[in-house]
């Protein structure tokens, strides 16, 4: 690995714990404005101190966050699906490397689609971007998409996206949390961020979910709905950074909740 690819993907996974709390944000690539994420600046802006890093496309990165911040840029770089076309998995390569080292990105994050008619393409399309990635020194995140079928979201069928991604160079993965999710680990050896798919019924659900998941070995979370579709977002991501960065337990780390944003952190 190269200092630059070292240096930006230490930007992302903070060199202290080993560990990173990353905001999903990219949904509106293919599922358009939902819900939360309607006004992305709005959404976006309280929630970015407390953000490692930042995952979203280059439009809403120019439109909807202030370029003085200080958070890492994982820069969507697949596109050209949406939910209301035939086939989600037809991705490809929508933005170039020369445009993300423009937005200073600190990595490219990519969809694969194992499983489906889409495989070949979006694997080809990956290897093509690490290659990239290698050339300029910026790191890459494979998504393990499964569209609209959940149910593929078993141990055996993410151990084999994951290891498909990690063999095809992937310097790290965002996939979703499986209960033997120490058999994904080991299937692929680059770190491993946790999807938090679709709103869960309770807070305390999705924090013992990132809990389970970075105690199993998981790198951290890129949490998206289920930080912004909460109705206390500010206190969802606080509690996550206690659960990564501090391993605290959900219960105690739910304590962010009921806190006054801005006021002294809970012990
Ligand atoms: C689709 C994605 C999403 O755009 C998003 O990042 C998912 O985040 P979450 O499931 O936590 O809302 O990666 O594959």
């Amino acid at each position: 690995m190269s200092w630059g690819l070292r240096n930006r993907l230490s930007r992302i996974i903070k060199p202290e714990t080993k560990r990173t709390v990353m905001l999903a944000v990219d949904h509106g690539y293919f599922l358009g404005p939902i819900r939360g994420l309607e006004n992305p600046r709005r959404t976006i802006t309280p929630l970015l101190p407390y953000a490692d890093a930042i995952m979203l496309t280059r439009g809403v990165l120019r439109t909807s966050v202030d370029p003085t911040v200080d958070v890492a840029v994982v820069l969507r770089v697949s596109g050209g699906n949406t939910i209301a076309g035939p086939a989600l998995g037809n991705e490809d390569i929508v933005t170039s490397v020369r445009d993300a080292i423009r937005l200073n990105a600190a990595a490219l994050a990519f969809s694969i689609y194992v499983g489906t008619p889409y495989e070949h393409q979006t694997l080809k399309a990956l290897a093509k971007l690490v290659d990239l990635g290698e050339d300029y020194g910026i790191p890459v995140l494979a998504v393990t998409a499964v569209g609209r079928e959940l149910e593929k979201r078993e141990t055996k069928y993410i151990a084999l996206a994951c290891r498909v991604a990690a063999e095809l160079g992937a310097h790290f993965i965002k996939t979703y949390y499986t209960p033997e999710f120490e058999k994904v680990v080991d299937a692929a050896p680059v770190p491993l961020v946790i999807a938090g798919g679709p709103k869960m019924e309770s807070e305390m659900d999705a924090l013992k979910l990132a809990y389970e998941a970075v105690s199993a070995g998981a790198a951290g979370v890129d949490f998206g709905r289920n930080v912004f579709q909460s109705s206390n977002p500010v206190g969802m991501i606080r509690a996550l950074r206690r659960i990564v960065h501090e391993g605290w337990t959900p219960k105690e780390a739910a304590q962010e909740l009921g806190q006054v944003v801005g006021g002294p952190a809970a012990t």
